[in-house]
């Protein structure tokens, strides 16, 4: 029976573009659709940018656009990712839609009708400069325990103290430096208390082959821990950028009541743009509701989520599969540990995207586990497996064929009983459905434990010495055909994987897309094949040089933190005249050298929009390696009258931050302009 899925992942923040982690996790759901697709079943795969929510607000603000703006920014971003990994959603909309205010607003009412909705006046620390509350991650102070400065309102990062914003001393804005006051506004709450709710979701999460265990295990905690589930608090007051409250005005919903309806309305989008009946296909019991997401958003999704859908009428999840987390050898992606990757970069420099999609999967479990991308795993097993055992077979058959035979395969299968070819009949469905469990790694192994015996096929049979006699061809002929067989059937276990990989095999071997019930169906007696190009490169090391983020030149946490307490006391008041004197402009840096007998400096050749360059040295040495700098755009001061130099003339000076104390605390940063500002514009 044909089965009828609506799949989903996470929606991202539209505050930054993808990082590897968002990659990895659509790849994982992208090959079990795809794995779905094969065996030919209906699959509705969406996704959205999650726009709400105040750190965009204030993102957007200090960007000086709307919140719209800043998202549509964002979004525009996603498709060169999506389209650069092969992931194929068949939607990616946004939570602002007019889909999700709709349906968001809809389920709210329901809930209220029901009587899931009450409300409760609560104090809030409120920002009087900014006429806003402050949410907790805007508050900071000193802590109550130690008196270390600048901890944030839930826990201090020196002494790990646990406390409410409310007892910080000393608390501040972090948007204005003001302190913030006591105030009270009304809020409404989601009665997750409510003893229908929490019989609900114990039947819905406890409910077999639902949950993963160990998800399971912790909703069972939740659900019975101290004191049970506390209401839920699903109100904003303005400003906020967010879905308004029906009949509340100056009241919005808290971001994570409408990012998961995000996924309703993201498919409601595509259905009415391909003509489908949205309710209908919800209403169906037989449509299968499925979200992969990420280990640290669980809660909102086997708790908050299903209780919503359950007490607004709406059908609940069928599933909800949760991932671990991406670390890069060993460490957890981090810009400044130099363990950021990119992934536009790595598309960038011209690493194939189906590399990556075969290491996340030979990787990938059923568990909630972490997954370690190590540049010395990646390349073993791309190269050993994926090309040495996979892509060999391929290039040590198809050519004879193509050169030999003019491109006719040639066997009688019904009587060859070569073993391995049975072998990998047999082996199909058992990888079938562990694609369909979503253990991925272990549907690999066996796929190439079946490409080891197609090559033991290939040594005992040696179509290289075969093919030095002609009297051979016909043995030369049969046996390369078998293995373009094997291929053939070993392609359809990748398919979910390698999707254009396996798109170049079925026009190589001039066969329709490749389905799993395509397994039993070997290529016809006398069926022609195309010349045979090359599938896939090797990986060679040096290429991680490359996608490695450059490290920031901050050596340690804990120097960090020292040079962040290191700050210089504030100069003599100006006025506006003052500063007006010195003209900050744009610079690009065009090029950027070491100057020979200098420990200290830099020779920037600066375009600062005059036509001409201009020369500056700077004292950045211990901070930046020449070829990090070149490209950038920065600040510098252009009336600064010329310096004769060692060196020569320096004719201006870049911005770059320090602590009070350089010699201490030697950290260097220099100002890095807005994308958008162009060589020569006026800082002001
Ligand atoms: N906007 C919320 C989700 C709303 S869903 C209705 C959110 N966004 S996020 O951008 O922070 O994360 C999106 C997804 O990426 C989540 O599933 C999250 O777990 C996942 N990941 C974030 N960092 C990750 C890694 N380092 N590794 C793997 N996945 C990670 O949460
Ligand atoms: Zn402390």
């Amino acid at each position: 029976m044909t089965r009828k899925l609506f799949v989903t992942t996470a929606l991202p923040y539209a505050n930054a573009p993808f990082h590897l982690g968002h990659i990895m996790e659509y790849i994982q759901a992208d090959i079990w659709v795809r794995h779905q697709r094969m065996s030919g079943n209906e699959v509705h795969f969406v996704g959205a940018d999650d726009a709400h929510g105040a750190p965009i607000m204030i993102a957007a603000e200090k960007a000086g656009i709307t919140p719209q703006e800043f998202v549509a920014q964002i979004a525009a971003g996603r498709k060169q990712y999506l389209d650069g990994f092969h992931i194929q959603f068949d939607n990616w909309h946004s939570t602002d839609g007019e889909e999700n205010h709709q349906l968001s607003q809809d389920i709210y009412r329901k809930l209220k009708s029901a009587g899931f909705i009450t409300s409760k006046t609560i104090e809030q620390f409120f920002d009087p400069v900014k006429n806003m509350f402050l949410p907790d991650r805007y508050i900071k102070g000193e802590c109550p325990k130690c008196g270390a400065k600048d901890q944030y309102g839930d826990s201090c990062e020196v002494c790990s103290a646990v406390y409410a914003p409310t007892d910080l001393k000393n608390p501040y804005s972090v948007l204005t430096g003001a302190t913030p006051v006591m105030k009270s506004s009304e809020h409404f709450f989601f009665k997750l208390s409510d003893e229908k709710c929490v019989e609900f979701l114990r039947g819905w999460a406890l409910q077999d082959n639902r949950l993963q265990s160990e998800v399971a295990n912790k909703c069972k905690e939740w659900l019975e821990g101290e004191g049970g589930l506390g209401d839920w608090d699903i109100s904003r007051d303005a400003p906020y950028f967010g879905i308004e409250i029906p009949d509340q005005p100056g009241k919005y919903f808290y971001v994570w009541l409408d990012a998961p309806v995000g996924y309703l309305a993201s498919l409601k989008n595509y259905f009415g743009k391909t003509g489908r009946d949205f309710d209908a296909f919800m209403a169906d019991p037989t449509t299968e509701q499925i979200h992969f997401i990420g280990k640290d958003i669980t809660y909102f999704h086997t708790l908050f989520w299903p209780a919503m859908l359950k007490f607004s009428g709406y059908k609940t999840p069928d599933n909800v599969y949760a991932h671990g987390f991406v670390t890069v050898s060993g460490e957890k992606m981090s810009k400044s540990r130099g363990t950021g990757i990119s992934p536009l970069r790595y598309l960038e420099i011209g690493m194939n995207p189906e590399w990556l999609r075969y290491y996340f999967a030979a990787k990938l479990n059923a568990k909630v586990e972490d997954l370690d991308m190590n540049p010395e795993d990646f390349v073993a097993r791309v190269n050993a497996d994926l090309i040495g055992k996979y892509i060999n077979i391929a290039s040590r058959a198809a050519g004879f064929i193509a050169k030999r035979f003019d491109g006719i395969v040639a066997t009688d299968w019904a009587t060859a009983d070569d073993a391995y070819l049975n072998n990998l009949r047999n082996v199909a469905p058992e990888i079938q459905s562990l694609f369909e469990a979503r253990e991925y790694g272990k549907a690999l192994r066996l796929a190439m434990e079946q490409a080891d015996l197609v090559n033991a096929y290939v040594d005992a049979n040696k179509p290289w010495e075969l093919a030095k006699k002609p009297e051979n061809d016909a043995r030369l002929q049969e046996v390369c055909s078998r293995l373009l067989e094997a291929f053939r059937i070993l392609t359809i276990f990748l398919k979910p994987v390698l999707p254009q990989l396996a798109t170049q095999v079925e026009a190589q071997l001039n066969i329709a897309p490749l389905q799993w019930a395509d397994v039993a169906t070997p290529l016809p007696h006398q069926h022609k094949i195309n010349p045979y190009t090359h599938l896939m490169q090797r990986v060679d090391l040096k290429i991680f040089d490359d996608l490695f983020d450059a490290p920031a030149p901050t050596t340690t946490t804990a120097a960090a933190t020292e040079a962040a307490n290191d700050i210089e006391a504030l100069a003599e008041e100006i006025k506006i005249d003052d500063f007006a004197k010195v003209d900050l402009r744009i610079a690009k840096i065009v090029n950027c050298e070491h100057v020979e007998g200098s420990d200290k400096l830099l020779r920037l050749t600066l375009d600062v929009g005059e036509g001409s360059t201009r020369n500056v040295f700077s004292g950045i040495k211990s901070a930046y390696q020449p070829e990090q700098l070149i490209g950038k755009f920065t600040v510098m001061v252009a009336n600064l009258a010329p310096r004769k130099m060692k060196f020569g003339m320096s004719e201006g000076m870049v911005l770059a931050a320090s602590a009070a104390d350089e010699k201490a605390n030697p950290g260097l940063y220099i100002l890095e302009a807005w994308p958008g500002a162009q060589p020569g514009m006026r800082v002001r």
